[in-house]
């Protein structure tokens, strides 16, 4: 267990009956990025159970947070689920991942193309200062069936442009786009679907990207991260690898928990 430490539960906030948020101390050495993930879990029957998540809070923040499913007979989450504040928590202490902006080439646009819980990495993203020195537009899509699912909806459009240190930064530059597939809103269909079609750019009023000025996160499922690769590649657009920047970095979701 060298590399966990026990942190305390200090918040849970459950969006629906399948998506939580819980917030933990956090031990004054643990460093990360913003967009890295970590290994967090419990001890089940005196052995830790643990799985990747991405951490959804900035790095220069108190406390650490985290975005998760819930699942009935998940391995970890029928449990994590049922997590309550002074409850105890393992998290890992060596934070990796590829979902930061040293993989990217420069450009003008940041895309984080995100489904489902996918969209934690990227609340840790936007609350970087450094994104909006870089990018002149942060542009943070949502994908997800049901609109009860858009969670930290609220504190995109509200309280993010209201912080005192970064809010006018969030006004003028970042552009929340949810998009729900399964029921009504006032974004319809797969993020897949309305790049082809160019309704998300139409919408955005931002150009069809092109190769000089526009860059991509993407976290999701499987299924999303291998068709909307498909559809940069066939623009031309290059994954980052092996230490090379790129046009594009990914990251899995993490949802089989
Ligand atoms: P859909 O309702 O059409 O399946 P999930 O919970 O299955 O991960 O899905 C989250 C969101 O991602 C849903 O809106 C779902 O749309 C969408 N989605 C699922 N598969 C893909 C894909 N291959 N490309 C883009 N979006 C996808």
């Amino acid at each position: 267990m060298s590399n966990l430490i026990r942190e305390t539960v200090t918040s849970v906030h459950h969006w629906n009956d399948t998506l939580f948020s819980f917030t933990t101390t956090r031990n004054q050495g643990l460093r990360f990025k913003n967009g890295h993930f970590t290994m967090i879990g419990l001890e089940i029957e005196n052995k830790p159970l643990l799985r990747a998540y991405s951490i959804a809070s900035a790095n220069y923040e108190e406390e650490m947070e985290f975005f998760s499913i819930k699942v009935q007979d998940g391995p970890l989450t029928q449990h994590l689920q049922m997590l309550e504040v002074g409850d105890n928590v393992l998290v890992g202490t060596k934070p990796v991942g590829t979902l930061v902006s040293d993989n990217l080439l420069p450009g003008k646009n940041l895309y984080l193309l995100s489904t489902g819980t996918g969209l934690a990495p990227f609340m840790s993203i936007i609350k970087d200062f450094e994104i909006y020195e870089q990018f002149d537009h942060v542009i943070l899509t949502h994908g997800v069936r049901y609109v009860s699912e858009l969670a930290y909806q609220d504190r995109i459009e509200h309280e993010l442009p209201e912080n005192e240190y970064f809010g006018e930064m969030v006004k003028s530059q970042l552009k929340y786009y949810p998009t729900v597939t399964r029921e009504a809103f006032r974004n319809e269909g797969r993020l897949t679907d309305l790049i082809e079609s160019g309704k998300l750019f139409a919408d955005l009023n931002l150009p069809e990207p092109n190769l000089e000025d526009d860059r991509f996160m993407l976290c999701g499922s499987p299924a999303m991260l291998k068709d909307l690769c498909r559809i940069l590649e066939e623009r031309g657009f290059k994954e980052a690898r092996g230490g090379n920047p790129g046009h594009f970095v990914i990251e899995r979701a993490f949802v089989e928990k």
